[in-house]
């Protein structure tokens, strides 16, 4: 029987990043807050968060991110409005985003000294208890939310857990990079942790996407690793720390990522959720077989 475990209430989500390759478009409005077809990426975020059990939704926030703040909060005019013209599908999206029962903290991370450091300005709130880290950058469609999956490998084995998927080894130097003892089953235990390491020197093609599950002792060790790759405090060295003293899975998560954070993967997002929309995927569909055809016949 495996040890009884307490749930998992607390996610960080770090969004005090600049967004530069999405300029003009974020010059003024954070990245996290661009549509995937009709929600930010954000609230994807948020809501795989809450499905995984996450009561605590820590945001780590930079400047030009108010827009993030706000649309977590409630819109009083905006509702009395929609009530008054008898929108109530729409009022019910807008109330439904955060329940009740959940709590939405903001941190301001004084200076961009990178992820690690984003992380540690959360360990005020976090306090002593394993905790969920989100990078709404990556985007993962699946049956079972990617952080609920990690929670059930948690409850399990205890530990830390990483999600991981294979990458190309030209596309190393984007991620940090794991070695594993042996990747039989989904779940593996971390031998060594790199960040963006060059195709040629990376340990394996494992590649850790944004969904992290972490003991609360990595903010001693972020603490203490100071400034790595890009000279910025990492989290990926604080989780190499970690793994020498604690047991850190690797899990190869069902599920497809899009990479939101390029240009190209946030199209291919719009496209797929697109399709798959309720109301949409029908005449999108058509219309995208009949800009293709146009396409091709030029
Ligand atoms: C960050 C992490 C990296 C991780 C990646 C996942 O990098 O530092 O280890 O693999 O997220 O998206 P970033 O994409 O912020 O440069």
């Amino acid at each position: 029987m495996p040890a009884q475990r307490k749930p998992i209430r607390t996610v960080v989500f770090p969004v005090a990043g600049r967004g530069t390759r999405f300029l003009p478009a974020t010059k003024a409005s954070p990245k996290e807050m661009l549509p995937i077809v009709d929600k930010p990426l954000i609230q994807y975020a948020a809501e795989e968060a809450l499905a995984a059990g996450a009561t605590q939704l820590v945001f780590v926030t930079g400047s030009s991110k108010r827009a993030i703040e706000d649309h977590f909060d409630s819109a009083p005019e905006l509702e009395a409005a929609l009530e008054a013209q008898g929108k109530q599908e729409l009022l019910e999206s807008l109330r439904s985003i955060v329940p009740s029962s959940a709590t939405c903290i903001y941190i301001r991370q004084p200076a961009p000294l990178g992820l690690g450091h984003a992380v540690l300005c959360a360990r005020p709130v976090v306090g002593d208890e394993p905790f969920f880290i989100h990078l709404a950058d990556d985007l993962i469609d699946a049956e079972v939310p990617c952080l609920k999956q990690m929670a059930s490998v948690y409850a399990e084995l205890g530990g830390s857990v990483l999600g991981v998927q294979n990458v190309e080894r030209r596309d190393t130097d984007k991620y940090g990079i794991v070695a594993v003892e042996a990747m039989t089953t989904r779940v593996s235990r971390i031998t060594q942790i790199v960040e963006k390491p060059k195709p040629e020197l990376a340990p394996s093609t494992l590649g850790v996407v944004g969904r992290y599950l972490l003991s609360p002792r990595v903010f001693d060790k972020l603490a203490r690793v100071g400034r790595g790759a890009g000279g910025e405090i990492q989290l990926t060295d604080g989780i190499a720390a970690l793994l020498t003293e604690e047991a850190v899975y690797a899990y190869a998560f069902e599920g497809k990522r899009y990479d939101c954070g390029s240009k190209l993967g946030y199209l291919e997002a719009t496209v797929e959720y697109g399709l798959k929309h309720p109301q949409l995927g029908e005449d999108f569909a058509q219309l995208l077989a009949k800009l293709l055809a146009r396409r091709l016949r030029r």
